[in-house]
This record gives structure tokens, C-alpha cells and sequence, in this order.
């Protein structure tokens, strides 16, 4: 097996990773919807960004540490919640679990997950994770999900509100591949041709209702715009995860640095702010923080180190990421996250 303390890059997990994997599984995650115009332009959109970066500021000693929703976090790169981990590593979301939490990074466990979330609370017990909810239209079962995150010790339910039906996914169509459903929804929930959850029927009373029964802090998860965000805090949400689901539901949607500025001057400093999609280089996710972003989050990065090599690959994918995102910001004069400031982004 390869040594993935020898990979110095996310992009080396990525390469490992294809060569691994069954071909349809690595569609099913390297692909989104459509022509894929908004997975080229997550990754762009970072790269066209230029720094101005400070200088003659001490920065011998960095702290990347957060406390978000009353729980400190020694550093803001987030595991987005990504579905059926059994497709790349037989001890699935254990091993992204056990990974995550060497790495100090909160976990976001998905609802279409190939181990139970109780078992996940467990591995290691007291790591910081949320759970991510696709909320089935019955409302008991709904709140069952809630219940059970709650008293398994989740810190936060991550709401997606951008998958009312799947993504036009056409390498999964072609490849006739079909997602398992997964431990935690019914079996006649409903789903599409390639497997995904149809959720069709939400809308901002149904999130109003969940605000209701959901007693731990609640985040929408899949915002663009700031009109949206505004409405989800006046729900009661607490955070807002600014995202186009890694351009895999509607192609052409704007990015997380086009939705950040508007969505960080309606609502930012009311609530937390989380921003994914195409972020594969710590340079990237300081990028997001200057746009607003309290936490960055990445899905694809970590599915590679977990095919890799399970925890220790996803470990890896985490610490590269933190460790240059901590050289990042030395080298723009940051010492700490709230250093990291609009004013570091050229206009350009
Ligand atoms: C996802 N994403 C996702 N989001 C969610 O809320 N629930 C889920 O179950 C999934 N499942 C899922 C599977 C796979 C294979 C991928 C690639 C993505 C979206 C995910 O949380 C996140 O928004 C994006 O993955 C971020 O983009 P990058 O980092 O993958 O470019
Ligand atoms: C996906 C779903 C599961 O993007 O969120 O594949």
C-alpha cells in the first residue's frame, strides 16, 4: 500500500485514489451535474484570487483555534458531510471518524452513512461532529434522526436545503450506478434513478418546525445568496454553509467566493459562517476566511485519503491542509483567524 506519509499534497491523495478505486464508485464521487461547469469553477474560482500579503509582523507563533457554537475547535477545517464512505474503505465512517479526530477536525457525519451514527459518537467518544440531516418528509421520522444525533452526543444538525431532487448526475446514469441508501432513512424512502434521496416537498416552514424540536444548534447547509441566508437566520439557524454541494446539484450555480461577500455582510457575525466546494490547498481555505467564512470545509479530499488508507490517509489529507493553511498565514502576516481579513484579498 502506498505511504501517505509520503504524499505532500491533497492533489497526490487525489491520483492515489483513482488508481484504487472501482471505476463507478470514483464517479460517483469525482462527478457532479450537468457539464460539470461548477466543479471546474470551485476550483478556479480560488486560484484567480490574489493575495496582499502584510509584512514585518511576528508570526513565530500561529493559532488557528475556534470556538464555534460553544465548542473550541483547534483549527477551521471541517469534514463536509459526504455520503456511503463504505465505497471506499471497508471500515467506512469509523475510519473517517477515528481520521478526523487525530486530525483535531470536526466531523460532519452524513444521514446516508454506511454505519450507524451512534457508532460513529463513538470512535473516538467526545470528538467534535455534527450531524448532517436530509430530512424525511414524515416528521417522526425526521425527529427520530434529531433524537437520536442529540443524545449520541452530536454538537449541531447540518440541514442540507439544496437536494429537493438529486443532480442531473450523468456519469452515474451512464454508469447505470446506484448510491446505497445507507443506515439511517426508511427503505421505502424515495429515491431517484441513481439511488439519492427526492426530498421535494421542503420549505422554510418545515425549517422553522425542525428549528422547534431540534434543541442543539441548527446550520443550513447549500446557501448562495444572501437573501436566503437571511431568511434561514430569521428561522433560527444558527450557522449558514455556503456551498453548491461540489457542484453537484445544479450546474452553473455560483461558488462559495461569489456567495461569501453577500452572505457575510447580511449575516455574518449573527452566525456562524461555513463555506465548501473545490477547497484542495490551505491557501484556499484562507481565502475563505478572508471572504467571511468562519469554517472551511472539504468532501472529495478526505474521501481520497479514506480510500488510500483509511484514518491515517484521512488524517493526513487534514493535516495538510491545516499545516498550509498555518504557513499561508504566516507568510500573509496572520497570527491568528481574526487576522485573516477582507483587506488580504486583491480586487481584481
Ligand atoms: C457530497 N456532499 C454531500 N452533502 C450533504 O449535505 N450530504 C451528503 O450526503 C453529501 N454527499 C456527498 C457525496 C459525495 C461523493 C460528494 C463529493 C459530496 C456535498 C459535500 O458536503 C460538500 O458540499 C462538497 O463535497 C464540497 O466540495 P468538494 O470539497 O468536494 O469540492
Ligand atoms: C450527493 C448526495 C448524497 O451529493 O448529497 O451524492
Amino acid at each position: 500500500m502506498a505511504d501517505p506519509d509520503r504524499f505532500l499534497t491533497v492533489a497526490d491523495f487525489e491520483a492515489a485514489a483513482a488508481a484504487r478505486m472501482d471505476a463507478a464508485a470514483w464517479d460517483y464521487y469525482a462527478g457532479g451535474a450537468g457539464n460539470e461547469h461548477t466543479i471546474a469553477d470551485n476550483r478556479h474560482a480560488w486560484d484567480r484570487i490574489r493575495l496582499r500579503p502584510r509584512v514585518l509582523v511576528d508570526v513565530s507563533e500561529r493559532n488557528l483555534s475556534i470556538t464555534v457554537l460553544g465548542t473550541r475547535l483547534a483549527h477551521p477545517i471541517v469534514v463536509a458531510p459526504t455520503a456511503a464512505h463504505g465505497l471506499a474503505h471497508e471500515d467506512a465512517e469509523r475510519a473517517t471518524a477515528r481520521g478526523a479526530a487525530a486530525a483535531d477536525a470536526l466531523y460532519v457525519l452524513s444521514t446516508i452513512s454506511t454505519v450507524p451514527m451512534e457508532t460513529v459518537a463513538e470512535t473516538p467518544l467526545g470528538a467534535p461532529r455534527w450531524f448532517q440531516l436530509y430530512a424525511p418528509e414524515d416528521r417522526t421520522t425526521c425527529r427520530d434522526l434529531v433524537d437520536r444525533a442529540v443524545a449520541a452526543g452530536y454538537g449541531g444538525i447540518v440541514v442540507t436545503v439544496d437536494l429537493p431532487m438529486p443532480g442531473n448526475r450523468e456519469r452515474d446514469r451512464r454508469n447505470r450506478f446506484t448510491v446505497p441508501l445507507g443506515v439511517h432513512l426508511p427503505a421505502d424512502q424515495p429515491t431517484g434513478e441513481t439511488g439519492l434521496v427526492v426530498l421535494p416537498t421542503w420549505t422554510w416552514s418545515d425549517l422553522e418546525w425542525l428549528r422547534s424540536v431540534c434543541p442543539i444548534p441548527l446550520i443550513a447547509k447549500g446557501i448562495l445568496r444572501s437573501d436566503d441566508a437571511e431568511r434561514a437566520f430569521q428561522a433560527g439557524c444558527d450557522g449558514i454553509w455556503v456551498s453548491n454541494h461540489g457542484g453537484r446539484q445544479l450546474d452553473t450555480s455560483v461558488t462559495a467566493t461569489a456567495g461569501l461577500p453577500e452572505i457575510a455582510d447580511a449575516v455574518g457575525g449573527r452566525t456562524v459562517i461555513v463555506a465548501d466546494g473545490g477547497v484542495r490547498r490551505g491557501v484556499d481555505a484562507l481565502k475563505a476566511l478572508a471572504l467571511g467564512a468562519d469554517l472551511v470545509a472539504v468532501g472529495r479530499p478526505v474521501l481520497w485519503g479514506l480510500a488510500v488508507s483509511g484514518a491515517v490517509g484521512v488524517a493526513r489529507v487534514l493535516e495538510i491542509l491545516r499545516d498550509e493553511l498555518s504557513l499561508a498565514m504566516a507568510l500573509a502576516g496572520c497570527r491568528t483567524l481574526d487576522e485573516i481579513t477582507p483587506d488580504l484579498l486583491a480586487s481584481t
